[in-house]
């Protein structure tokens, strides 16, 4: 991944969360010379001690490893790493702006204009940051305004998820690369050259159509994942069975069986944000999106029936386990996470609350109530009249369900919901528990070798 004059491509990341960190110290194990810019000096003080600032499988390796052979640079100063950069890459954050419920460009429109003043030679300016369709064609002005120096803009968005994000950028399914530049369009071909030797499409697109391709992607998955939790709902009352009904359904390939999971409803820093910015991009062009104003809609509803399926067996007062607070595993954002928005729910309701993750991250004050956070795993039974599993962390399931069970208040068959469907009776030991799956009827567990649905 070379310039004409035979020298790597440099890179300019601006924003060091999840999709910049990621982004960058790929590009450079790729080849890119990269100088990964924040404006967070303790962030970057972080990143120059070769420590990574959130949890993300297989990244300090690649890190470390990148910056002991001087592939990867990180600094404060924008104006030095965008004058030497051949493609400077948008990466900050587009949150849900508080007041509309629609994207907060202000951080890109920042960036946009930090980047016009730092020109020096033609440049392609790259947005990854999740952005509403029309706003590169706005980058591309606010640049304009701010330099006389040749550049062009492109959308060119990351399909990474949080927990696989390492895995996702190294085995892209496509990448998309939005620009109306053939310059543009050739650079950026010629950097994704590495990952796209083996038939991976790189589908050359407009601005405006990258820029849907992302929301449009995100709220089909929402959609997705609510579409089976109303499944999940049906089969609970007609007495079928939802592992076996996602997998009957995911074997027909239009349908597929990733993103079949029912569970609490979905979480993190993305899909919460995108559906809403999508819903309002409708709105203001006039056209309706009822499929995702429902999603939604859905989405936060059954976050409180699951605080409710709770609460039928959790009395105010009572101790629940709490197994897992990530929005899902592999990762320690709590962002919108569905454990923690539940937790709340139950801490408003006087429920006391012992809570084990490996990884989260929760800031001070996150919950309000009376809510303990147990460093072992068996500690969330202590005093516990139930139980819920709310992440699905693979540890879980080597858990030892027996000796919880023993430390916990004495009452026949205590409550074990598992929300991420993640045990399985025939497998973990879960005698003397009344089972909660979604998705099947509810089993009270009477020997090691169960079942019995419970009336
Ligand atoms: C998501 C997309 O999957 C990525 O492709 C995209 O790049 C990213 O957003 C983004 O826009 O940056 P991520 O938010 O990391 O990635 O997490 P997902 O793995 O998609 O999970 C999102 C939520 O859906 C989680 O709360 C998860 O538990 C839930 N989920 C997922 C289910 O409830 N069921 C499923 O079957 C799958």
């Amino acid at each position: 991944m070379t310039r004409s004059d035979g020298h790597p491509l440099k890179i300019a990341m601006i924003g060091t969360g999840y999709v910049g960190l990621v982004s960058g110290v790929c590009f450079a194990e790729i080849g890119a010379n990269v100088v990964c810019v924040d404006k967070n000096q303790g962030k970057i003080d972080t990143l120059l001690k070769g420590n990574i600032p959130i949890y993300e499988p297989g990244l300090s390796e690649l890190l470390i490893k990148n910056k002991e052979r001087q592939q990867i640079q990180f600094t404060t100063n924008l104006d030095e790493a965008v004058s030497q950069a051949d493609v400077v890459f948008i990466a900050v954050g587009t949150p849900t702006s508080p007041e509309s419920g629609e994207a907060d460009l202000s951080y890109v429109f920042k960036a946009a204009e930090e980047i016009g003043n730092a020109l020096d030679g033609y440049t392609v300016v790259v947005t990854k940051s999740t952005v509403p369709v029309g706003t590169n064609k706005k980058v591309k002005d606010i640049i304009a305004k701010a330099t006389c120096q040749n550049f062009d803009v492109a959308s060119n968005p990351e399909f990474l998820r949080e927990g696989s994000a390492v895995y996702d950028f190294m085995n892209p399914e496509r990448v998309i690369i939005g620009t109306d530049s053939p310059q543009a369009r050739e650079l950026l071909t010629r950097l994704y050259d590495p990952l796209c030797d083996e038939g991976v499409p790189r589908l050359r697109t407009t601005l405006e159509t990258a820029e849907l391709i992302k929301y449009g992607a995100n709220a089909f998955l929402a959609a997705k994942i609510m579409f089976i939790n109303e499944i999940a709902n049906l089969c609970e009352a007609t007495g079928a069975n939802i592992r076996e009904v996602a997998k009957g359904m995911g074997m027909d390939q239009r349908i597929g069986r990733s993103f079949l999971n029912t569970g609490p409803g979905y979480g993190g820093s993305c899909f919460p944000k995108d559906t809403l910015a999508l819903n309002l991009t409708g709105k203001s062009y006039g056209v309706d999106l009822t499929i995702v104003e429902q999603v939604i809609r859905s989405n936060a509803e059954r976050k409180s029936e699951m605080a409710r399926r709770i609460l039928t067996k959790i009395k105010p007062g009572e101790t629940l386990g709490v197994l897992g607070l990530s929005f899902k595993a592999n990762t320690d954002d709590t962002r919108e996470s569905p454990a923690v928005e539940i937790c709340q729910q139950l801490l408003d309701q006087g429920v006391k609350l012992k809570a084990y993750d490996p990884k989260a991250h929760l800031d001070k004050d996150q919950l309000q109530g009376d809510f303990t956070r147990v460093e072992d795993p068996t500690e969330v039974g202590k005093d516990a009249s139930g139980l819920a599993i709310l992440t699905e962390w693979a540890e879980f399931k080597a858990l030892d369900f027996q000796a919880i069970h023993g430390k916990m208040k004495k009452t026949d068959f205590p409550s074990l919901f598992d929300f991420r469907n993640l045990l399985d009776p025939e497998v973990q030991n879960l005698q003397g528990f009344e089972y909660h799956s979604l998705g099947s009827q509810k089993m009270k567990i009477t020997s090691s070798q169960p079942l019995t649905l419970a009336g």
